[in-house]
C-alpha cells in the first residue's frame, strides 16, 4: 500500500453537493476503475479511509470528483486549495479497455470512474456511446466535458422539464445490440435493476459499495460472485454484472 501525500491544486463546486479536487500525485500509473482511499482526518474520530474512484489522472495530476453523503465526505469538502491530502493507493484490479464498441451508462456520482473510462475511449478511439442519467439538472455534472468526449452523449433526469427518466430508462429506447460492451457505475438498486434488464452483451459494473480496511484484509466488502465470495476493494471494484448475488 502506498501513502501519498497529495497537494490540492484546484477545487470546483460542480453542484452544491459535488466537488472536484485537483491534486498533486507523482509517479504512478492507474488504470480505468481504481481508486484511492482518502484519509478524512489525522484523529480517531474517523479511522477508516473513503474510497473514491480516480476520475481522471494526467501529468502527475489526479482528479477526484466527491460527493457529500456523511460526515467524512463533509469534512472532506471543508478542504482548500494548498491543503495537503493523504491517499492510499491505487487500489483495486486493472482492467482492460478493450476495442469493442462500448456502451458506458452513468447513474448519479457513478459518472466519476466512467469519465476517467470515457477519456481512455477517446484516447483510443474507441466507438462509445455514454448515457448519464442523474436526479436533478444540478447532478448532471460534467455535461460539456463528456459531450466533448464523444458524438454520443445522452443525459437525462429524474426531474427534467422536458424528458423525466433515469439513464435505463434510456437504454430501453436505444438498441443496446449495436455495441459488443457495456460499462456501467451507479446505486446499487440501478445495478440490480440493469442486471434483471437481461442485456445481451457483457455488461462490467463498477461497485461502489461500503468498504472497511479498502486493501483486503477485513472482508468487510465480499460479494458473492459466481458462487464464490469476492473482495470489492482486491479483487473488485469491476466485475461482470452476470455473475454478481445481490443480497
Ligand atoms: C470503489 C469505490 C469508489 C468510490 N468512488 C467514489 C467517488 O469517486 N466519488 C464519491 O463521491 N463517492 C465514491 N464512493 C462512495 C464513497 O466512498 C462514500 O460515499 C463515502 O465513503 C461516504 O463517506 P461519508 O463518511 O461521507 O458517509 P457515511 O457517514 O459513511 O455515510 C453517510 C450515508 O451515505 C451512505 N453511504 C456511505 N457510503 C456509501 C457507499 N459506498 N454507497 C452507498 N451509500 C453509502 C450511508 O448509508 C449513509 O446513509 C466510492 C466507493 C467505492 C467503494
Ligand atoms: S474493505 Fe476490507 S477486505 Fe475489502
Amino acid at each position: 500500500m502506498i501513502k501519498h501525500k497529495m497537494r490540492i491544486l484546484n477545487k470546483e463546486w460542480l453542484s452544491p453537493n459535488i466537488f472536484a479536487l485537483k491534486c498533486s500525485c507523482m509517479g504512478i500509473n492507474p488504470a480505468v476503475g481504481q481508486f484511492f482511499q482518502i484519509q478524512v482526518d489525522e484523529g480517531f474520530e474517523h479511522l477508516l479511509n473513503r474510497p473514491i474512484s480516480i476520475a481522471d489522472y494526467r501529468k502527475n495530476e489526479l482528479l477526484l470528483i466527491i460527493k457529500i453523503v456523511g460526515k467524512g465526505t463533509e469534512i472532506l469538502s471543508k478542504k482548500n486549495i494548498g491543503d495537503e491530502l493523504t491517499g492510499f493507493g491505487p487500489f483495486g484490479k486493472k482492467i482492460n479497455v478493450v476495442k469493442k464498441k462500448s456502451l458506458v451508462v452513468a447513474g448519479g456520482i457513478g459518472v466519476a470512474p466512467l469519465f476517467f473510462l470515457g477519456k481512455k475511449l477517446r484516447e483510443k478511439n474507441i466507438d462509445f456511446a455514454f448515457v448519464f442519467g442523474a436526479k436533478n439538472p444540478e447532478e448532471l455534472i460534467l455535461k460539456k466535458e463528456i459531450a466533448k468526449l464523444t458524438d454520443r452523449a445522452i443525459f437525462i433526469t429524474e426531474s427534467g422539464a422536458r424528458k423525466k427518466g433515469t439513464a435505463l430508462s434510456v437504454l430501453k429506447e436505444i438498441d443496446v445490440s449495436e455495441f459488443e460492451i457495456c460499462y456501467a457505475c451507479g446505486p446499487k438498486a440501478m445495478l440490480k435493476e440493469l442486471q434483471s434488464m437481461k442485456l445481451t452483451i457483457p455488461v462490467y459494473v463498477f461497485c461502489e459499495d461500503f468498504l472497511g480496511c479498502g486493501c483486503g484484509l477485513c472482508l468487510g466488502c465480499a460479494i458473492k460472485y459466481y458462487g464464490e465470495y469476492r473482495r470489492i476493494c482486491e479483487d473488485g471494484p469491476v466485475f461482470e454484472l452476470m455473475g454478481i448475488e445481490f443480497n
